[in-house]
């Protein structure tokens, strides 16, 4: 996981033969995680932290269990675990747990979904053993040495991270001389001491806020505040380019005291997706004069937006021009005239106005204080003493800055503005929504006759943002300083009204909305507490998810764009996919619009072109943020899977429906007739185009032997001999023979890893037949690995290599039907019923089928491939878990299997279908990269056959 060699950091840990203290063998153990006894998520936190083995570990009231795999011998451990510690003076930082049994274990990498929550520790062990190492290191060569040894992690480490264990890093010191020597680390400290309260206020907090790091953190910069009253809460993020978000309803707003949009609950969970007025209408305001313009840049376009990836703020070329090239009247004409020409430009927020330098968000002093109401920015080493983070009533001293609400930013409130005391902001007038009323009738004229409730309700300009009836906000005092224990102590006593926790929850809605998420995924239970509100609902319902809700949309979409890609329909299916799918609604919801792509990807093109014009790296930097781009590989990592059939269009294809060859399935029963009694019944249990069995008709009459037949698929084939349109899973042992009489086959969609795979054979071992016939990919769980084991007769890696399978449906540029390839192709296994296994290997020697034998004995598919898929995740492969679909997808167990045949609809579709084909690494015609063919594994119906 930890690549970087620079920084010592190959791997996390690294095997060790013995302990220093007691001498008994450590073992090593990887892909880790640690669990309580109702098998959620657990925190190191949560154990005593102990830096030798005399130490007392004190009771912890949690039974807390490491599991994960040894190093060695790649056998799953579940240990009860009472105590850690950590090792800095070795060339690789170490972390060891101490077993109930007195043993101290190792910790090599955790698995993939246990990183949010042990990564914050890991980046602070880390940083000791770096820090130690190199006490006299810049700050940002730190954290750029820390980004690269955690590159392969999805959030980007950061003085955060340590500063959530300030007391981890203080026994360190006691500890450790050569700590001492790092004057960044004990600066720090100081720094951290005060945050502490918070930070390590208890330990389910800092693990809610460890689960929330794997998708709330990473808001690089966006708002995560409503922009009419500036808290946190439930708010909606607009889709569009303004990158803003907003209390939509009356009760979202409500504790804010903030007059919200106005919605109805029922408005917000009609919106398919939600557009401000100013970017429905693409009218814009001018941050810098407030007034209103046509941001609509196939007309005439009046404001024009900055470059900045995070920033969505527009701007008069004018207005612009004045602020960036103050004062030299050629030099801003020339500015104004590129503005208004559209070329790409930074706003006055990316810099601090005072020392002109631009922002590090990862270095604290070097962070931006942003004003809400103007484009005035300062570093928050440069922030004026008059823009006060406290608020002290006999000093006459107003609070105009707040630490904590925006991610990495500082909010302010410039002295430009009159703060209104009542509101403990200025007053809330400062948007403006382009009159709807003039617009409605020109959009109607266009849009047709589509009621547009919504308008109805919105934004009468004075009537919304009218301050007269708004209390005093205490809330939002509390609120704003709940993340700045600083401003804390002199914070006015309404804070102790509530209880840290609801102050939390209130917070800021997405990191809100990815707690109760994660809560949900992780501990796999409800929390009710705090989230009766509408977005919070319209996620809980969509974790609960119908799977055949979210095919037929998923199929409708494919269907509806199945053409060929052009933007527009991507954009539209993206909206309707994000009205619908589960997915959607929690990962993209939260962080993914539009906006946000489209202003990222300009950022990056613009940021690249100026590079290529010769600026400094700097300048590109304020443009697009390095974090941006990691950001932009995360979403399309998580967003790839649906992409593809969007992307690849008609060169791509679905439900694995990658058939075999006629040639091949010749050959395939040129060898499986042998086994074939008279009598028996062959079944094809995903039969696709339906030669198999025709092939194996012909060839079993031609050897005198009589047999009955079956085929199954969820799409009619074009000969129907003895079909039945079935979902495999549907199927009952009552309608089938006894095993005795049973052959079962052939090629099953793969699914990522083989899960699919895994479940067609998981179906079909409950009818015990003597004979599996299987075109898999290696990944599949082997099947003398399962309970009551099949004997492998004889395994066939070479059938497959070259063209062996085509894409029904799916034509070239030439209309040339897809031809498909496998770059490890997936062999045919001849498996049996233990009972008939020395029948068969008779026959398997009488016809020469046996001499590929030696070669599987030798081979070892828990080392040759991702050993993951073997592992026991029946624990974290909860209903509903949709994050572990970016996670190593888990393979079936045997003891999941009824659970998951269960979640088959009628329809016939089986959720996992969504993902599959890939195991294989599939390479189409037009040989995608490796990884994303491998990736390309939504399977989706794009023409009936
Ligand atoms: C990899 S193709 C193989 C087709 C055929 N066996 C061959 O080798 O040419 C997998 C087939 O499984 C079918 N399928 C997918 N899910 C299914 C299910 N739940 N029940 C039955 N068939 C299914 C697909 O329609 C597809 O035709
Ligand atoms: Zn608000
Ligand atoms: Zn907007
Ligand atoms: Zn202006
Ligand atoms: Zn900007
Ligand atoms: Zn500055
Ligand atoms: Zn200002």
């Amino acid at each position: 996981m930890l690549e970087d060699k620079n920084v010592e950091s190959k791997s996390f840990g690294h095997l060790m033969a013995s302990s220093d203290e007691e001498g008994e063998i450590i073992p090593v153990v990887t892909s880790y995680w640690f669990e309580n006894e109702k098998e959620d998520f657990v925190s190191l936190c949560s154990l005593t932290l102990l830096f030798s083995i005399s130490e007392i570990e004190c009771d912890l009231g949690e039974k807390v269990f490491l599991r994960g795999t040894t190093g060695d011998s790649l056998q799953k451990i579940y240990k009860q675990i009472t105590g850690w510690k950590f090792e800095l003076t070795y060339e690789q930082p170490e972390i060891s747990v101490l077993s109930k049994d007195r043993n101290w274990i190792t910790l090599q990498r955790p698995r993939k979904c246990f990183e949010s929550i042990i990564r914050t520790i890991l980046v602070t062990v880390y940083f000791l053993h770096f820090l130690r190492r190199n006490p006299e290191e810049s700050q940002i060569s730190i954290w750029d040495k820390m980004k690269k040894a955690f590159s392969a992690f999805d959030i980007i480490p950061s003085e955060n991270d340590v500063l959530n264990h300030v007391s981890l890093m203080r026994e360190a010191v006691k500890r450790d001389k050569d700590l001492t020597k790092s004057k960044y680390l004990l600066d720090l400290m100081e720094k951290g001491c005060s945050n502490e309260d918070f930070h390590e206020y208890n330990d389910e907090e800092n693990v809610q806020s460890y689960e929330l790091n794997l998708v709330g953190e990473q808001n690089i910069g966006y708002d995560t505040v409503c922009s009419i009253c500036d808290n946190g809460g439930e708010i909606l993020p607009c889709e569009g380019s303004c990158l803003r978000s907003f209390h939509a309803t009356k009760e979202a707003g409500i504790d804010a005291f903030c007059e919200s949009l106005g919605y109805t609950t029922a408005q917000v969970k009609a919106f398919p997706n939600f557009y401000c007025q100013n970017c429905k209408y693409k009218q814009h305001q001018c941050f810098a004069c407030g007034k209103l313009g046509s941001s609509d840049v196939s007309s005439k376009a009046e404001v024009f937006p900055c470059v900045t990836a995070n920033c969505g703020l527009y701007y008069h070329p004018d207005c612009v021009a004045r602020l960036l090239c103050p004062g030299i009247d050629t030099e801003q004409d020339e500015m104004r005239k590129k503005v208004a020409f559209g070329k790409a430009f930074v706003c006055p927020l990316h810099t601090c106005s005072l020392c002109k330098k631009g922002e590090v968000k990862n270095v604290h002093h070097l962070q931006l204080a942003i004003c809400r109401r103007c484009p005035k920015a300062y570093h928050r080493k440069c922030l004026p003493k008059e823009i006060s983070f406290t608020l002290d009533y006999d000093k006459g001293i107003e609070q105009r800055a707040w630490d904590g609400l925006l991610d990495h930013r500082i909010l302010i409130y410039c002295t430009d503005h009159e703060m209104d005391s009542k509101l403990g902001t200025p007053a809330r007038d400062h948007l403006v929504f382009p009159d709807i009323k003039v617009k409605r009738k020109s959009v109607s004229f266009r849009e047709g006759d589509v009621a547009k409730d919504v308008e109805k309700i919105c934004c009468k300009k004075d009537t919304l943002f009218s301050s007269a009836s708004v209390k005093f906000d205490w809330y939002r005092k509390y609120l704003k300083v709940k993340n700045m224990p600083v401003s804390n102590h002199s914070s006015p006593s309404p804070s102790k009204k509530l209880p840290l926790k609801g102050a939390n929850l209130s917070c800021n809605s997405r990191l809100c909305e990815a707690k109760s998420l994660q809560k949900n995924l992780v501990c796999a239970r409800t929390d009710k507490t705090g989230f009766e509100k509408p977005l919070a609902n319209k996620i809980r319902t969509s974790l609960d998810f119908d799977n055949a809700e979210m095919e037929n949309s998923v199929l409708s979409l494919v269907k509806e764009s199945m053409s060929t890609f052009n933007e527009q329909e991507f954009i539209k299916s993206h909206q309707a996919f994000c009205s619908t799918s589960g997915l959607t609604e929690t990962e993209f919801h939260k962080n993914l619009t539009q906006g946000k792509v489209e202003g990222s990807i300009k950022a990056v093109q613009t940021a690249l072109q100026r590079l290529e014009e010769g600026c400094s790296i700097e300048e590109a930097k304020t443009i697009c943020d390095p974090v941006v781009l990691h950001q932009l590989f995360i979403w399309q990592k998580q967003i790839k899977v649906y992409l593809a059939p969007f992307l690849h269009g008609m060169r791509y294809t679905s439900f694995g429906r990658h058939f075999t060859k006629i040639d091949k399935l010749k050959e395939v029963v040129n060898r499986l007739h042998w086994y074939v009694q008279n009598g028996d019944t062959v079944l094809d249990f995903c039969c696709g185009s339906n030669d198999f069995s025709c092939l194996m008709k012909s060839k079993l009459e031609q050897m005198g032997k009589s047999c009955s037949f079956k085929n199954y698929d969820l799409f009619q084939p074009k000969n129907d001999f003895n079909f039945e349109k079935r979902d495999w899973m549907s199927v009952n042992a009552e309608e089938l023979p006894h095993g005795s009489k049973l052959i079962i086959g052939l090629n099953p969609p793969f699914g990522v890893k083989g899960c699919l795979a895994n479940k067609f054979i998981n179906k079909a071992l409950t009818f015990n037949p003597k004979l599996l016939i299987l075109i898999v990919p290696k990944v599949t769980k082997r099947l003398d690995k399962r309970k009551g084991g099949y004997d492998l007769i004889w395994e066939s890696d070479e059938m497959f290599t070259g063209k062996s399978f085509y894409l029904p449906g799916s034509v070239d540029v030439r209309d040339k039907q897809l031809e498909d390839w496998n770059l490890k192709p997936p062999p045919l296994y001849l498996w049996s019923h233990p009972d008939w296994t020395s029948l068969h290997r008779k026959i398997a020697q009488e016809h020469g089928h046996m001499k590929e034998e030696y070669d599987v004995h030798v081979k070892n598919y828990l080392m040759e491939e991702n050993h993951d898929c073997y592992q026991d995740y029946s624990g974290l492969h909860k209903h509903g878990d949709v994050l572990s679909i970016f996670d190593d997808i888990p393979c079936d167990d045997d003891d999941v299997a009824d659970e998951e045949v269960a979640t088959c609809n009628a329809q016939g579709q089986v959720k996992g279908t969504l993902f599959s084909d890939c195991g294989g690494a599939m390479e189409l015609e037009n040989r995608l990269p490796f990884d994303e063919a491998e990736e390309m594994c939504i399977d989706m119906e794009l023409s009936t056959p």
